[in-house]
């Protein structure tokens, strides 16, 4: 793991920094967005599409960012900088999608808590009425800030027991256990009735399903869950040692994602299915609902286990937000720490300040200022956040990356970089997919985001 102290901070070993990043990746983007993307997509036809791009597109962009921190050994603005005062400005719009994301992970990781909680205080029934439990608690004026500070303060106080202290250790505990208990939760819903089905639906490729609309929403999935285009690979690329291989590293990093998202899947679709009776009825109601009012319904029909079911379900998914947010928050933190020259406590005293109101704010767009409707009737300051930082910023950063790498500073200095630790034999494909399909596959994605979003198209 990185060390805070000393010159520059360095990654104990290759395992360190695959868990790190695996972390980092792992979160609500495999538990809660994946699902319901699955659902909607036909199953099966999604999942192909979306293994085929994380292991050329996404594994690509992977390691160019991580190459570019290790050659440079700097975080994203310092990186970009490293080549000329006039590039700094793509490692700044990398380094602020971050403070864009993190306030709002917050808030639903506060209602991740809050059901974990639940699961134990009121019991499966209580959050088991079709939605009023769920509108009830992120509409409430106090009980939905508590549960946002409540996780914020988790995520703190691990951010501030340090690098080697409270995030090196927290991932070590929390990443295995996430993996047991998501495969004991899958193996337990596919007891249940119907399920057997339902994962069939989840897994047959349906290729009447495929359309662009789907390989766009896979790719834009795809960047949000492996962390792409903020400049965190590119921090964690500049703990490497030169003398550990990134090729195999960002494979890695690749599977361990694409696995759990796949997990992940696997406990809800069927669930789901068990609950609505048919893969259509599934797609039709595959939204960020699917988590919060779906499954607790589906979880009170397993009787006895419903509340045991329910409690390790949420706390699985409470682990798997808390490592990304730790991972957030870190970033921030060491941006605040090289912008401002401050110490380290002193940056996460800016970053606490920033999160809590920043977060306060956009959770009050569900209460006291739910009239604003940023994006039409019935979005949120949520959705707005959201919307700007994943469809319009990252798309925006990774196009920046791909023209900085595949045209100005060009491909050769990366494969170079690569090449200190590993062979790289495929650096021919390598660089026609920086140079020319990358972009290309961005723009595409920008566009079509954009313009669902103002009502051309809908997704
Ligand atoms: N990848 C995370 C997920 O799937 C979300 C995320 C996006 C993230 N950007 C990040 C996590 C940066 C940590 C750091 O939920």
């Amino acid at each position: 793991m990185a060390s805070t102290e000393g010159a520059r901070a360095s990654w104990s070993g290759k395992w360190a920094f695959i868990l790190a990043a695996a972390a980092s990746a792992v979160g609500l983007g495999n538990m809660w967005r994946f699902p319901y993307l699955a659902a909607k997509y036909g199953g099966g036809t999604f999942l192909l599409t979306y293994l085929v791009l994380v292991f050329t597109f996404g594994v690509s962009l992977l390691l160019l960012e991580t190459a570019l921190g290790r050659k440079t050994g700097q975080s994203a603005i310092g990186a970009f900088s490293s080549f000329g005062k006039k590039y700094t400005f793509i490692g700044v719009l990398a380094s602020a999608v971050p403070f864009i994301i993190t306030p709002y992970y917050c808030i639903i990781g506060g209602w991740v808590t809050k059901y974990t909680a639940s699961y134990v205080a009121a019991g499966a029934d209580a959050l088991a009425d079709g939605g009023g439990f769920f509108t009830n608690f992120i509409t409430s004026n106090v009980e939905s800030y508590v549960w946002m500070l409540i996780f914020m303060v988790l995520v703190f106080v691990i951010v501030g027991l340090g690098v080697k202290g409270g995030i090196e250790k927290a991932n070590l505990f929390m990443m295995p256990a996430l993996i047991v208990m998501a495969i004991f939760i899958a193996l337990y819903t596919l007891t249940m009735p119907g399920a057997v089905e339902g994962a069939l639906y989840y897994l047959t490729p349906d290729f009447s399903k495929f359309s662009p609309e789907l390989v766009i929403s896979a790719l834009g999935q795809m960047f949000y869950s492996l962390s792409l285009a903020m400049g965190i690979m590119i921090t964690y690329g500049s703990y490497m040692r030169k003398q550990d291989s990134l090729t195999s590293s960002v494979v890695r990093i690749g599977c361990f994602d694409l696995g759990v998202s796949f997990l992940a899947g696997l406990m809800i679709v069927p669930a789901a299915f068990v609950a609505m009776g048919s893969g259509e009825a599934v797609a039709s109601n595959a939204g960020p609902s699917l988590m919060f009012i779906t499954l607790p319904s589906v979880f009170v029909d397993m009787q006895g286990m419903a509340a045991v079911i329910g409690f390790v379900f949420f706390l699985l998914v409470l682990f798997a937000a808390l490592t990304s947010a730790i991972s957030l928050t870190e970033t921030l933190v060491s941006i605040v720490q090289d912008g401002v020259k401050c110490s380290r406590k002193k940056a996460l005293g800016i970053v606490v300040a920033f999160v809590v109101i920043a977060g306060a704010v956009i959770n009050a767009g569900y209460n006291v200022a739910s009239f604003i409707e940023p994006l039409g009737a019935g979005t949120s300051l949520l959705d707005l956040a959201d919307f700007f930082s994943n469809s319009v910023l990252m798309p925006i950063v990774a196009l920046l990356t791909c023209i900085f790498v595949g045209w100005i500073i060009k491909p050769k200095a990366i494969i170079d970089e690569v090449r200190v630790s590993s062979k790289f034999s495929a650096a021919g494909a390598w660089t026609v997919m920086i140079k020319y399909i990358a972009p290309v596959l961005v723009i595409v994605i920008l566009v079509a985001y954009v313009a669902a979003q103002f009502g051309f198209f809908s997704m």
